[in-house]
């Protein structure tokens, strides 16, 4: 359910240039002018700058500098995605909490944001460290209409997203490494783990946990990672606002996602294939059955990896991980 306060914010956020009257809210969400007045008093409070002019309204001037439900929903121009948000500052994992409320039928878009989790979960049960406000830690529940064998396509298409809005944000130069890594400068930046509860030919809901380093720096990296993980702030020597980077994400995933729906997977297809890390290079393959050297030659229809294997076959992995950093 949307609170008062953000069917507030979303009013007067769709409005920036015009001021909007006591009454009209009052009309709009059918609350008491007096209830209006509190609720803009409260988000004073937490930085929001209102301006207030007799006989002509309300109009927000500037939103506070930190990530909350309401600023990541202040000129927010998408249609489902992150419509509802539940911002926490500290969860243990915001995938934790994301799977309860989609058990609880929250809406499909509806996202869960941290500043800082204390047990981040990354994939094959690795721990995913998550520093307070350094970056993006969020869940998005998902409710499509694909077979459970196609999930691992969303994966992906997030991983084109965060790519495109890391290549136009930046201008640095994204890759992807199969099946989730977003690697800036041969280092891990970003990374996304996608969990599903399905039945045999049904979907019931989709989580796909983000987890972006942004503000780190060197630093504030587990020492364990230095050396393979890296943040946008250390690529590009400048702090990232990540409110604005989150509503970036909401409104190129939400085309990206429509566009899948209506048009299928080949378009993720082409564009994950243009941003591929070290595709045509010898690689190592580890799955649950072996470790062999392999090229990577692209990803299939079904959102599978194609590698070339040393007898001249093309495989299809589904699922495992490549490696060129094990001789480092
Ligand atoms: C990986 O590369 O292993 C996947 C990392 C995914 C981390 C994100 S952070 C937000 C969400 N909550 C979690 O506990 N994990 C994911």
């Amino acid at each position: 359910m949307e609170s008062t306060r953000s069917k507030i914010i979303n009013l007067l956020s769709q409005n920036p240039d015009i001021y909007l009257s006591g009454q009209e809210i009052s009309n709009l969400l059918e609350i008491s002018r007096s209830a209006i007045w509190k609720h803009m008093k409260e988000l004073e409070k937490d930085g929001y700058r209102i301006e207030a002019v007799r006989n002509k309204g309300y109009r927000i001037l500037e939103s506070p500098n930190k990530v909350s439900e309401n600023t990541v929903q202040w000129g927010l121009h998408t249609e489902w995605l992150g419509k509802t948000i539940i911002h926490k500052e500290t969860v243990t994992s915001t995938q934790l909490i994301a799977h309860q409320l989609a058990s609880d039928h929250a809406d499909h878009g509806t996202v869960v944001i941290a500043d800082e989790q204390t047990t981040g979960k990354g994939r094959l049960s690795r721990e995913w460290h998550s520093a307070k406000d350094k970056g993006i830690w969020m869940s998005i529940i998902l409710r499509p209409s694909i077979l459970p064998y196609l999930a691992p396509q969303l994966t992906l298409l997030t991983a084109t997203v965060l790519a495109d809005v890391l290549k136009k944000e930046s201008l640095l130069d994204p890759k992807i490494k199969w099946p989730n890594d977003i690697i800036l400068a041969d280092k891990k930046v970003s990374g996304i783990l996608t969990e599903m509860q399905a039945e045999q030919d049904q979907i019931n809901y989709i989580v796909i946990g983000i987890g972006i380093n942004v503000n780190h720096e060197q630093n504030d990296l587990p020492i364990d990672v230095q050396s393979k993980a890296t943040s946008i702030k250390i690529e590009t020597g400048k702090t990232w606002d990540i409110t604005k980077l989150i509503q970036n994400i909401f409104v190129t995933f939400e085309k990206a996602y429509s566009d899948y729906m209506s048009q299928g997977f080949s378009i993720v297809k082409n564009k994950w294939e243009s941003y591929g890390y070290r595709l045509g290079e010898k690689t190592t393959i580890k799955t649950f059955q072996d470790v062999q050297e392999a090229t990577i030659v692209g990803i299939a229809e079904d959102g599978a990896l194609l590698a070339k294997y040393n007898d001249g076959l093309i495989k299809k992995v589904y699922s495992g991980e490549i490696d060129w950093f094990q001789n480092h």
